[in-house]
């Protein structure tokens, strides 16, 4: 297996939607997507879903898209890419939102994987419409993501930008 040409795939297909994510994390807060509103006593999404955080990791997400575009030379396929991904990564975590809330867990409630899985399978599905990744290449992420997130969360943890090190 050839370890440097998979991360480069890998990374440079999901980064957007990391940035995305990342982003929407940092800028999140204020009015909630759901407007507070409740469905069978229960909020709709939550206050972990907000306007804020969905345009701030929409434009984080677009910027990242665009210079990997410029700096791989292939403007016209990574940043249409890029804006399928994100805009999957957003609706994919939203759901779990969603669903988390039906099932009555309150909002920063973790479920392993389903947290760190959400998004990189919202923009798989809405990216797909583009461009499909190697399965050893999805596999590696669905291995890495999680990694990754844990050890972002951990050190936001100890810049004192989280209250939880998870
Ligand atoms: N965020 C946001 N808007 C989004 C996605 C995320 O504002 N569309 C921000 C929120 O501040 C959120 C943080 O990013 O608290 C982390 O996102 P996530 O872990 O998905 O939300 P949780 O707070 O854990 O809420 P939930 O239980 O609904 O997953
Ligand atoms: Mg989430």
């Amino acid at each position: 297996m050839d370890w440097s040409l998979l991360l480069f795939n890998a990374f440079s297909y999901i980064l957007p939607a990391y940035v995305c994510n990342s982003a929407a994390a940092l800028y999140g807060g204020k009015k909630p997507l759901d407007l507070g509103k409740k469905w069978k006593g229960r909020r709709i999404l939550g206050n972990g879903k907000t306007f804020r955080g969905t345009f701030f990791g929409f434009v984080f997400g677009v910027v990242t898209a665009a210079l990997i575009g410029i700096v791989l030379d292939n403007v016209y396929f990574y940043l249409p890419l890029g804006v399928l991904l994100i805009t999957g990564a957003l609706v994919g975590d939203t759901v779990s939102s969603f669903f988390k809330r039906r099932a009555g867990l309150k909002r920063g409630r973790s479920v392993p994987l389903l947290d760190q899985w959400d998004f990189v399978f919202g923009a798989a599905i809405f990216g797909s419409v583009m461009f499909i990744p190697s399965l050893e290449t999805f596999v590696f992420l669905l291995i890495v993501t999680p990694v990754i997130h844990l050890s972002l969360n951990a050190v936001s943890y100890l810049l004192k930008m989280k209250a939880v090190p998870w």
